[in-house]
């Protein structure tokens, strides 16, 4: 007796040491987090803790799998399962979640059966892809980040969840917050750009607005950060491609939005299709435990991507569905979206002894924790009657118009005959509109619409029909996206010579060339487009051509010859109104490049906040082929510029905007102090350095305008980027009017990755900058002491 009780514990001990790997540590930190901190979780609350106990203490280890299940109920975005059986397996209890499923009817259906026919009676969560707007939509994601106005972004989210919630949605897969440094990336579209800092201000707005006040209210949704993590760092800019990202590179530039949005209290998070050094994102213990378990503390759910688990096979790291399943959900996964590997293999994993039932218990209550934070338990079903099948409401028209407006960079402006072209004047009375998004409702909703529907986008040609009267719009459509006949060219043409002067209105067709599964080599117009640009300039008439896309284009002879340009993205329903409104100058543009626009496809990745080299180019002309040593053995291309097109930020104005030399509180900063302070959270942090600059509206009009202040440190332990913004403020000035912005920087503002691998703030020689763009502005001086 004594032997074998002797034996069991032996095999315990071995049991517990080959699993240890796979069980996080739920109390004991094993690094310093992010800025050494936990995440602020809505999802840390005692009363929701000893619900989960009871609930858990009741179920089957069968049920317990079932919560870690989830299927789509609809159109797959991917090979889907062949499934239909979705009703026997809520009523048995095998899913916990469903999503994409048509409409609230369907969502109380199925709600119906899980509360009222499960064992448990536990609800279901619905999700849904709810990325810029349910049925109001809004710019898509790279244009409301290049709002640089987090209140909107929070605004719009926030009329996205009351829809979505109204039918039965209660968890949308958003904000993604992947950086992303690659144009050809078509999911480009849906994050907030190239920088660590915008990204994660833009997606606590997100958060904050899907999420609201109190993620119990039936009109929040849970907020997911996606695609977890490196996603956007995709080889090639091909998606789903393997991705190589140092761990310093991890820590300052990947990682800080998914903090952002999941300390904001964000409460699921979905792995990412990409490998990540070699160990695919869906199955990687390092970021799915380590960082985001044992140094952040996340509480909530973490799903992967649709059939992601299953495709570890072909990532060539299981051979089977159940090794597939093993590796995922020992690294840390909570749920399967859609590959039905846990589904069929979790239980029989447990009863090998392969995974812990408690690792099981962990995952279950990050599921459970976020259905009873939304009140699923008391509310599990949705009013029909509050879904508007109705006209929209005029309040959310005004905000997609205003997300609309503010998205829009003037990229170009030139003057024709004395005077910039762009705003339009009334002398403008004909216009010839062109090309094939000038009257295309449905692409103005662009990639990933959610329940959007063409009927309620009003596109360019009918708003400026409103304005201009049927006969000041001549309208031809120049062809296609991808085709053009001769004769539409030709139209296009003759319309032009008929008009004063002539917009184009050009770019992708949103559903197939930009978003998932939809990269490209080529940036740039497709089909004929380019040609009818040219010719149609050819006329002699001046050209506005108003670029609809998802990405940068790269379109040297565009922005060489044609006076205005003006990306517009795609600007969601209100499209039309606000186009014509900015382009006669009733809203003045505001919105500023979340990222730097490359001028061939040859410079990509290009981003601003690099880091310098051992042969930075300096002053040398470079719009040469070098001609000595001194100007080939630098680090350039011998046929191309090393500056973008565009650089981070850029955006003109209507109005014109002087900026006074910043003034800084200290020139001295202690690094021992500010270290110390590192471990206070950044919104209570004490403020370390406050920066000042007078901005004065020089111009006309009244205008708003994107402040920024950017940091660069040098003399530390490993490279930091030459540049890298630390904070912004949109401020609004009358013609002649000058406004004081102060910046109040805290210490995590200078905070590294050091060469030892850890958070800290090293002495250095900082230079500060507060400038319209990334290119612009004179530094200041800052030392930071030891
Ligand atoms: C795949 C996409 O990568 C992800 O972003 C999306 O949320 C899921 N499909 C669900 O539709």
């Amino acid at each position: 007796m004594y032997h074998r009780l002797l034996w069991h514990c032996l095999l315990l001990a071995i049991l517990l040491l080959v699993i240890e790997p796979a069980v996080r540590s739920q109390n004991a930190p094993t690094g310093p987090g992010f800025h050494g901190l936990p995440v602020r979780s809505k999802l840390a609350d005692p009363a929701i803790e000893s619900k989960v106990d009871a609930l858990l203490k009741q179920m089957t280890l069968a049920e317990k799998v079932g919560q870690l299940v989830q299927y789509s109920v609809g159109t797959p975005a991917g090979p889907g399962t062949g499934r239909e059986d979705y009703g026997e397996m809520v009523a048995k209890g095998e899913v916990g979640s469903l999503y994409n499923l048509p409409d609230v009817a369907a969502a109380n259906h199925y709600q119906h059966i899980a509360v009222e026919k499960s064992r448990l009676h536990i609800p279901l969560i619905n999700g849904l892809d709810v990325i810029h707007g349910y049925r109001t939509e809004f710019p898509v994601p790279l244009g409301l980040a290049s709002t640089w106005d987090p209140d909107i972004v929070q605004r719009a989210a926030r009329i996205a969840a009351q829809e979505a919630s109204a039918a039965g949605v209660r968890w949308t897969f958003s904000p993604m917050v992947d950086i992303a440094r690659d144009p050809r990336w078509g999911r480009i579209i849906e994050g907030a750009g190239e920088d660590p800092y915008l990204g994660g201000e833009i997606a606590r707005a997100y958060v904050r607005g899907y999420q609201g006040t109190n993620l119990a209210n039936s009109d929040s949704i849970a907020a997911c950060a996606k695609h977890y993590v490196g996603y956007g760092a995709a080889e090639g800019g091909r998606d789903y491609n393997t991705t190589e990202i140092s761990e310093h590179t991890l820590r300052e530039v990947y990682l800080p939005p998914f903090y952002a949005a999941l300390d904001e209290g964000g409460a699921t998070v979905m792995s990412a299709f990409n490998a990540l050094n070699g160990v695919p994102a869906t199955a990687n213990p390092f970021t799915l435990t380590e960082v985001l378990r044992n140094e952040w503390h996340f509480p909530g759910i973490a799903v992967s991507d649709f059939g992601a688990v299953r495709e570890l096979i072909a990532h060539g790291i299981a051979n089977d569905g159940e090794t597939a399943a093993y590796r995922a959900f020992s690294a840390g996964l909570d749920m399967d979206m859609e590959s039905s590997v846990f589904h069929e293999y979790l239980l029989k994993l447990v009863e090998d002894r392969k995974i812990p039932e408690a690792r099981i218990d962990q995952a279950v209550r990050d599921v459970l924790r976020v259905k009873f934070a939304l009140g699923l338990f008391d509310n599990p079903y949705t009013d029909e009657t509050r879904e508007n099948h109705g006209a929209l409401p005029q309040a959310s028209l005004d905000v997609a118009r205003a997300a609309a407006e503010r998205s829009f960079v003037l990229l170009r402006n030139e003057p024709v005959n004395s005077r910039r072209l762009l705003p339009l004047t009334s002398e403008t009375q004909t216009v010839a509109l062109i090309g094939p998004l000038a009257d295309d409702p449905g692409a103005m909703l662009g990639s990933w619409g959610g329940r959007s529907r063409p009927g309620d986008a009003v596109t360019l040609k009918t708003a400026l029909t409103q304005r201009l009267g049927p006969h000041g719009v001549k309208y031809a459509q120049g062809g296609d996206f991808l085709a053009a006949t001769d004769e539409q060219i030709n139209a296009a043409v003759e319309a032009a010579r008929s008009a004063d002067i002539a917009i184009l209105a050009l770019g992708e067709e949103p559903n197939s060339m930009t978003a998932e599964a939809a990269s490209r080599a080529h940036l740039d117009l497709p089909g004929r487009q380019e040609e009818l640009l040219e010719k149609v300039s050819a006329t002699g008439k001046p050209v506005v051509l108003l670029l609809f896309s998802g990405r940068p284009l790269t379109l040297p002879w565009a922005f060489a010859h044609v006076p205005a340009v003006m990306e517009a993205w795609f600007p969601g329903i209100q499209a039309g109104p606000a186009l014509v409104r900015t382009l006669y100058g009733e809203s003045v543009p505001s919105g500023r490049l979340v990222l730097s626009w490359p001028r061939s496809v040859g410079q990509i990745p290009i981003y601003y906040n690099a880091l310098d080299t051992g042969r930075p180019a300096g002053n040398i002309d470079l719009s040469h082929p070098p001609t000595n040593s001194e100007e080939k053995y630098v680090s350039r291309y011998i046929d191309e510029l090393n500056s973008p097109q565009f650089p981070f930020a850029y955006g003109l104005s209507y109005g014109d905007f002087h900026y006074s030399v910043p003034e800084l509180s200290t020139n001295k900063l202690s690094a021992k102090e500010l270290a110390a302070d590192l471990h206070t959270r950044p919104a209570d942090a004490k403020t370390v350095l406050t920066v000042s600059v007078n901005v004065t509206n020089s111009g006309k009009v009244p205008a708003e305008e994107v402040v920024q202040l950017y940091v660069g440190l040098r003399g530390t332990s490993v490279a930091e980027p030459v540049r890298a913004l630390k904070a912004f403020r949109r401020v609004a000035l009358a013609p002649g009017q000058s406004d004081r912005v102060t910046f109040s920087l805290p210490p995590q503002a200078f905070v590294i990755w050091d060469v030892h691998n850890s958070y800290t703030v090293e002495p250095c020689q900082v230079r500060v900058w507060v400038s319209p763009d990334s290119a612009q502005g004179q530094p200041v001086p800052l030392e930071i002491t030891p």
